[in-house]
């Protein structure tokens, strides 16, 4: 096993029986992550990207079955901020300091192109690379966004498995997700996508199938999450995702995609209170933290226990500062666009 954690330290490639046996292991955990640490620290170095998250809306067209924001969840009081609002929360968020932001959503067509393309003219007066995370939309919205000024885009694919895909999104398809990842690609975005561990009746080949997926699309962004479970929807009592195995998958997408970025998810901390820090030394370079404000924080609730409910943003970004340099890294001062490196 250390042999094949060695290999991939040096090749960046792996195969998928090498990749489900790195999964199946436990014991390797440290090792992993070791090595996973050494090649984030070569390609993408000490420095961590910080992106500031604005979930602008809580209202979703989707049906998504392990997602809180789903529509049919009635449980939920839904929210939407008008464009003055979402530019208030970007121009304190550059105040803050942050040189990327993220608008995320759920699918919420109130925000048709012309409103999105304002808000994104008006983000990138403010000299920030920009990040929408807004979902499935067709060609001509990603074009629309794009020349507008958006910089990256955010889709995970969730699973590449399209049974399991069907299974999880209602009245979705494998297909147009993949059709989205392709358009954003050639429309010139950075693109981030990502998947859920741990969802019901997902095994290790179907994970090892993503790992190799991230690598066939030469993703820019890669966010891993255990999927938890919401007790507001159907799969309320199902097992939910483990903290290592999804720490696990981060290190082996690092030492296959070495030059990538890769953030240290609100979802693993939830599941372990030093999460962030710990994906920090896993893998990963870059932390998400959230400059929405008051109520909406805890009206975005995709999954219970998500953390930092009740702080505000002056106050995550101290404290993730200070987490960071309390590692010995550094916050970065750049933007944190992907520096691909020349295959060797
Ligand atoms: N547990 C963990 N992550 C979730 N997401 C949605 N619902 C859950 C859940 N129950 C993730 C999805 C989505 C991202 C914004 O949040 O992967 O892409
Ligand atoms: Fe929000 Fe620490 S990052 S409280």
């Amino acid at each position: 096993m250390i042999e094949i954690i060695e290999k991939a330290k040096m090749q960046h490639a792996l195969t998928k029986q090498e990749i489900i046996a790195l999964l199946e292991v436990p014991a390797i955990d440290e090792e992993l992550a070791a090595a996973a640490d050494a090649v984030r620290q070569k390609y993408v170095g000490d420095e961590v990207h910080l992106r500031g998250l604005i979930e602008f809306s809580n209202v979703c067209g989707r049906t998504c079955r392990y997602c809180g924001l789903r529509g049919a969840n009635k449980n939920l009081k839904r929210y939407r901020m008008e464009p003055e609002t979402i530019l208030d929360l970007a121009r304190k968020a550059a105040g803050y300091g942050y040189k990327t932001l993220v608008l995320q959503s759920g699918e919420d067509a109130y925000y048709t192109a012309p409103k999105m393309e304002h808000i994104i003219r008006e983000i990138k007066k403010l000299d920030l690379a920009l990040t929408l995370s807004i979902g499935e939309k067709t060609t001509e919205e990603y074009r629309a966004y794009k020349r507008a000024g958006a910089d990256r885009y955010l889709l995970r694919i969730e699973t590449t498995n399209s049974e399991l895909y069907k299974n999880m999104h209602p009245g979705m398809s494998l297909e147009n997700r993949l059709r989205c990842l392709n358009d954003l690609k050639l429309l010139g975005y950075e693109v981030g996508t990502g998947c859920l561990v741990g969802l019901p009746g997902q095994t290790l080949a179907m994970l090892a199938d993503d790992i190799l997926f991230f690598k066939a699309i030469d993703a820019d962004m890669i966010g891993i999450g255990p999927f938890i479970p919401n007790q507001d929807t159907p799969l309320a009592g199902e097992a939910g995702g483990t903290f290592e195995l999804a720490r696990r998958v981060m290190a082996i997408i690092r030492l296959v995609l070495p030059d990538i970025n890769i953030p240290a998810t609100t979802a693993m901390e939830t599941l372990n209170k030093n999460g962030r820090i710990i994906g920090l030394q896993s893998g990963a370079n870059v932390v998400m933290p959230n400059v929405t404000e008051g109520e909406y924080r805890k009206l975005y609730a995709l999954y219970p226990g998500k953390i930092c409910m009740n702080d505000t943003p002056a106050h995550c970004r101290r404290c993730i500062t200070g987490k960071i340099q309390g590692i010995g890294r550094q916050i970065a001062s750049s933007q944190g666009n992907r520096k691909k490196f020349a295959k060797e």
